[in-house]
């Protein structure tokens, strides 16, 4: 990612009016000269500027996902995103930030690939991942909370992808223990939370795939997929949405580390499940009950029809009857 260029392209987005060359070099910290080399190699890579005797302007952003086009639009407080690539191709950019994970690479990393071809779901699942009209990326997390708190980042990181889309399409959208993200109950996006927890040095990896301008779905998933633009009828710059998407989870992550008894009250406010009675498959097990609340351990709270209630960890949730 060429910082040089991020610092331009922050500059230029703030502000209303065109940017005469002395002003964009001054306040970039930059000589004339490479500013002129950046907005040139920018060009290249698909970015629109007019460049009139009033100043530089930015009119529009490239159609595909460009690193120091994410990174200029995230918050100057966020925390994720201070390393961003994007991939033409991988396997499973889980598999890709997991390799990063075990070197240096910083808490924040984020890898994402236009296309994935071998793109992982929970449960072994594969997940859709062709090039195009999805997000699908992966970031680094380096918790300081103890191990036994991480598997709570799966909740933050449904809040945070639901609050994010929620204010992009101007609809509800809603979660679904323990990892999906839902508009008018079709899945919109999925998250994959993975962890090598090896002392001082374990992180986690949290994955996620998001339909964004998708207009259809293979035959499989034609009933229960959703995307951004079928839920809105609007098309999204994908590195709006990726940077929407990215600060909306550092929101939830820190909430999640500063005040978790409140992440755990919004996410429950938010989920699908809660209030109705539910079945949980899990392993060779099935449990039934009624989804009271989400837990301490980020695990679903069932009551049993003796009063019982105990927190269930993994599994995958259905609703005993249909949503009303
Ligand atoms: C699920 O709902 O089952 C989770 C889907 C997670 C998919 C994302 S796409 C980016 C990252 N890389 C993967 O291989 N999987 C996650």
């Amino acid at each position: 990612m060429n910082t040089q260029d991020v610092t331009i392209l922050r500059r230029l987005l703030a502000s209303e009016a065109p940017l005469d060359m002395p002003t964009l070099a001054d306040e970039t910290g930059l000589t004339p000269e490479v500013v002129n080399e950046r907005l040139h190699s920018l060009a290249q890579c698909g970015f629109h500027f007019s460049n009139e005797a009033s100043g530089v302007e930015l009119d529009a952003l490239p159609a595909s996902l460009v690193p120091e086009a994410i990174a200029a639009l995230l918050p100057d407080d966020c925390l994720l995103g201070q390393s961003i690539q994007v991939l033409k191709e991988t396997g499973s950019t889980n598999d890709y930030v997991t390799r990063l994970g075990q070197g240096n690479a910083p808490h924040g990393t984020v890898v994402f690939a236009l296309a994935q071809t071998g793109g992982r779901g929970r449960l072994g699942r594969r997940w859709h991942s062709p090039a195009g009209d999805g997000l699908w990326f992966s970031i680094l997390l380096r918790p300081d909370s103890p191990i036994a708190h991480w598997p709570r980042l799966a909740l933050a990181a449904g809040l945070g992808i639901a609050r994010a889309a929620e204010r992009l399409v101007a609809r509800p959208v809603s979660t679904k223990w323990p990892n999906d993200v839902l508009i008018d109950r079709r899945k919109l996006a999925g998250i994959l939370l993975e962890s090598r927890a090896q002392g001082a040095s374990g992180f986690v990896v949290l994955g996620v795939g998001i339909n964004v301008n998708a207009e259809s779905f293979p035959e499989e998933i034609a009933e229960i997929a959703t995307s951004l633009k079928l839920a809105s009828g609007c098309t999204f710059q994908m590195n709006r949405v990726a940077a929407d998407l990215l600060a909306g989870l550092d929101d939830a992550i820190k909430l999640c580390m500063n005040d978790f008894h409140e992440l755990l009250a919004q996410c429950s406010q938010r989920d699908a499940l809660i209030g109705h009675p539910i079945e949980i498959h899990s392993g060779p097990e099935t449990i039934e009950g009624h989804a009271m609340r989400l837990g301490p351990h980020g695990g679903i709270v069932l009551r049993s029809a003796d009063g019982s209630e105990q927190e269930i960890l993994h599994g995958e949730a259905t609703l005993r009857k249909p949503f009303p």
